[in-house]
């Protein structure tokens, strides 16, 4: 075992509230995420509406707070009139961005209805690549507003009649990246996001509004789209966005499950970037972070390549997850609390099937991905208050960042419930890592469970006919020790979540 690893923790020294939307997912147009995914009519388990309830359930698990819809790059080639109306009346489409056939069988208003089924509530996007200020100001008529108008009133007449007031809104998606379509330049996009955000706001001032920032940290164009971006969208926007996937396919472990480092950089750059632009504007709002795409994803890019384009639904981006992979959700979702006081909403990408911690077969089972089990538990037991995390942990180098702490972890001290959880990494994958929990302010308390997601082989995955060889346990040994301190024992390479009842 390695030296110890300490957390002290007070309930009065707090980063801040954990906004339930950090646990957002994401559907798009693209594989099988919609097709095969949330709806497949003739599936045994469809609905009447043909969503699996499979797949229901599987969603309703993970208490998804909101899922953003249709895209990603779809969306920046996508006429949203095309999936509204009758369905048998909808065209099919040449999909550019991932060069498939959209064949428009679910559109908005089944989305709506899906998200109701699902306990959730819709984050849109807008195409700010083909299209722009006319097209969105339409879509949030049709969508929010309440009747006698030409696209309220259509929407009535599709059978929709109540509006759907979906409150949150993104414009546009990964406007910095020259794949996208319709791909601009930061001011081009500053100014097209500060122009439509104001006409969708007078159609209903109640929304918020995403601007899109970063694609990944690598970006040429990063930080600087978002000072330009923000100096000209600041009166506009209440949120910029952020992306950003890993991947191991240098098969170097160590160095995977540091990539969470980068992650609390970006963050507090673009923080550091949105207090720049308040500061210039001599602003009053602040502009908080939607990590509206995050996630592991790059298993399966060798395989994509080898698609024919213009199918239906093609089994695109179907990275079959493994434990290490597992890991780095963990790192990932830490990162995004450790920054709870600015990071508002996040959407790990996507839900289903699509760089997804559930999968299906058409016509057969759906099951849980390894990564399913962090995102559930940081869901389910990470909803309070983050506070400030104390922490030494022995360190070591890898191939691309230094002094990298074995230990990732923070505590959220959820009041109302009485509870306390830590979730913890190990990232040592040669040895278990002792940890000490001092949780001096706090009383009594008991633990109440250690939740531990571990396996000898980090490239374990779940499939359809072995979908549990990777599943969380409850024999962690998190335990109250002489002194009032909390001790546990990590196991190399594992997911922890320590729960601490208040008594
Ligand atoms: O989530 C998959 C794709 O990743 C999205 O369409 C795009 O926004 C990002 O590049």
């Amino acid at each position: 075992m390695t030296d110890k690893a300490t957390m002290i923790v007070d309930k009065d020294f707090q980063i801040g509230e954990v906004d339930k939307r950090i646990y957002g997912s994401f559907i798009e147009h693209l594989g099988r995420a919609v097709y095969g995914g949330i709806y497949e009519a003739d599936h045994p388990q469809a609905d009447e509406q043909g969503f699996r309830s499979d797949v229901l359930e599987l969603v309703k698990g993970l208490d998804v707070p909101i899922v953003r819809y249709p895209g990603g790059n779809f969306v920046s080639g996508y006429n949203w009139e095309d999936g509204v109306g009758p369905v048998d009346q909808r065209p099919k489409r040449l999909e550019l961005a991932w060069r498939t056939i959209e064949p428009n069988w679910i559109g908005f208003n089944e989305f709506m209805d899906w998200c109701k089924k699902a306990n959730t509530d819709a984050m849109m996007a807008v195409n700010l690549g083909t299209r722009g200020i006319d097209d969105a100001r339409n879509l949030i008529e049709y969508s929010n507003h309440k009747s006698g108008s030409y696209w309220s009133d259509l929407r009535i007449q599709h059978g929709y009649k109540d509006p759907h007031n979906v409150k949150t809104w993104c414009l546009g998606n990964e406007m910095d990246g020259p794949w996208q379509i319709g791909h601009k330049t930061s001011v081009e996009y500053g100014r097209l996001a500060n122009e439509t955000g104001k006409a969708m706001r007078w159609v209903d001032p109640t929304i918020e509004l995403v601007a899109s920032g970063s694609s990944f940290i690598g970006m040429p164009t990063f930080p600087e789209w978002e000072a330009t971006v923000l100096d000209l969208a600041y009166d506009t926007v209440d949120y910029v966005s952020i992306h950003q996937y890993y991947g191991n396919s240098q098969n170097d472990t160590s160095n995977f499950l540091a990539q969470s480092i980068s992650m609390d950089s970006y963050i507090n750059t673009v923080i550091s970037t949105c207090d720049y632009v308040q500061a210039k504007k001599r602003g009053k709002k602040k502009i908080n972070l939607s990590f509206d795409e995050w996630n592991v994803w790059y298993h399966s890019n060798a395989q994509d390549k080898k698609l024919d384009p213009w199918q239906i639904a093609p089994p695109q981006l179907e990275d079959v997850y493994n434990h290490e992979d597992a890991l780095v959700v963990g790192c990932m979702l830490i990162s995004m609390l450790k920054r709870a006081d600015r990071v508002k909403m996040a959407c790990i990408a996507q839900l289903v099937n699509v760089i997804a911690p559930i999968m299906t077969q058409n016509g057969g089972p759906a099951w849980k991905q390894t990564i399913y089990y962090p995102y559930m538990h940081a869901s389910i037991f990470g909803r309070g208050t983050v506070l400030v995390p104390l922490v030494k942990s022995p360190k070591h180098d890898t191939k691309d960042f230094t002094d990298v702490p074995y230990l990732e972890t923070v505590a959220v001290h959820n009041e109302e419930k009485e509870e306390v959880t830590i979730f913890a990494v190990n990232r040592n994958i040669e040895e278990a890592l002792p940890f000490e929990i001092d949780l001096r302010s706090f009383g009594a308390f008991t633990v109440s469970e250690h939740i531990v997601l571990e396996h000898e082989d980090l490239k374990m995955t779940n499939t359809a006919e072995a979908p549990n060889r990777v599943t969380p346990h409850t024999s962690g040994n998190a335990a109250l020790a002489d002194g009032g301190k909390i001790q546990a024992t990590l196991s190399k390479a594992s997911w922890n979540v320590i729960r601490i009842k208040l008594t």
